[in-house]
């Protein structure tokens, strides 16, 4: 099949991780008969920022949403404000696409270095299943300062009656955002979940909150894993705090299948995740709206103190293509990518700094593009 991909390489060392994703994915096409990919790339990042002030154009959007899928490598820019491009291009993206997920696999592949004393690949095997278009993320809120009088009457009320607090008095400003979980966003990520582990064949659901403070949203959210996980009898669930579960996961890695959490906590615990399967170097995430335009990525950010010299890990970037087959349906295709990955980090020899080779970027890509052919 003929898949059409959208390509944007984004920032600082995007272009050259995303340059050996494509190397990859060409390959993989050329050992799967019938498998042919048309890129097409999009300029939008740092560079096309500065020269036309613009970030992602109506008619730009309206070009992506004709593709099967986005290939992102990262944005982020020290010339430019922090959060413009994240929010106007990454979340802009997830939002515009309700690309409603963010899968994001946690697995320690055999060769690969982990900061965890005694744990093997075996015992790093699972998936975080990020809510990925609620939560902290909507964007309510704002600050007392700069107001209309009428709207800072409220804001003022609402402060005094709620926290008795007097945003009167001078050096008093406030600044709040608030947190949204509706029941369907809720819903369709949890359900995500468990669909997910019955395909993979994990027998666990771990639902993370933080129920015992923010109790509005989170009981929500629990109210509606409660009410999924029904659906699943043979899959056990349990709940588990935010805090608490970020010792877990450096304790007791191997006790987690698949992990569903609302989106700010998974932004968090992710980080954390990439590094015990081996660092950002290797963390791949894809942003699945599974009725319509989905978009992957590395987790990692466009790392501007090592662009342009080649010596980036592409590894998070090529498990990120290999993701995005999976969704497209190429299961065959997606395997090779993966298991010349394997082999690749088994034979230990060509590897980038951050897992303790000299290798460069594109060295990387040359390899496991030889390992798809032997395949
Ligand atoms: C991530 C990133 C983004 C997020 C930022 C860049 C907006 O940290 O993909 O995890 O917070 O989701
Ligand atoms: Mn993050």
């Amino acid at each position: 099949m003929k898949h059409q991909i959208a390509v944007i390489p984004g920032d600082g060392i995007g272009p050259e991780v995303i340059r050996e994703g494509i190397k990859v994915l060409g390959a993989a096409a050329e050992a799967t008969p019938g498998l042919e990919f048309k890129f097409v790339d999009f300029p939008y990042g740092a560079n096309h920022y500065l020269k036309t002030g613009e970030i992602i154009p109506d008619e730009g959007l309206k070009q992506l949403s004709k593709m099967d899928a986005i290939y992102l490598g990262a944005v982020g820019d020290p010339r430019v404000k922090t959060g413009i491009l994240e929010q106007g291009i990454l979340l802009k993206l997830r939002f515009y696409f309700e690309q409603y997920v963010n899968l994001r696999p946690i697995k320690l592949y055999p060769g690969v270095p982990c900061p965890l004393r005694d744990k093997r690949p075996e015992d790093i095997d699972f998936y975080v299943v990020r809510e990925n278009a609620e939560d902290f993320y909507v964007g309510l809120g704002g600050r007392c300062r700069g107001r209309s009088k009428e709207e800072l009457e409220v804001v003022r009320s609402i402060y005094r009656v709620k926290f008795g607090l007097d945003v009167d008095a001078e050096g008093d400003e406030v600044a709040y955002q608030i947190g949204v979980v509706s029941r369907k966003g809720a819903e369709r990520a949890i359900r995500y979940a468990f669909e997910l582990a019955k395909r993979k064949g994990k027998k666990r659901v771990t639902s993370v909150d933080k129920a015992n403070v923010l109790t509005h949203i989170y009981s929500l959210w629990r109210e509606v894993f409660e009410r999924v996980a029904r659906d699943y009898p043979d899959i056990e669930t349990e709940f588990s705090f935010v805090d608490a579960i970020c010792m877990w996961f450096v304790k007791n890695p191997e006790w987690y299948q698949v992990v569903v959490t609302p989106n700010m906590f998974g932004d968090i615990i992710t980080d954390l995740g990439a590094m015990i399967q081996g660092g950002m170097g290797l963390a791949a995430g894809g942003n699945i709206n599974p009725e319509g335009v989905s978009m992957f990525e590395p987790i990692h950010g466009s790392a501007p103190k090592h662009a342009g010299k080649n010596v980036a890990n592409p590894l998070a970037t090529i498990l990120a293509g290999q993701m995005m087959l999976e969704q497209l349906g190429e299961q065959e295709a997606a395997n090779k990518i993966e298991q010349a990955i394997i082999e690749v980090l088994k034979e230990g020899k060509v590897r980038t700094y951050d897992l303790g080779g000299k290798s460069s970027t594109s060295e990387v890509g040359d390899a496991v593009v030889e390992k798809i052919r032997e395949l």
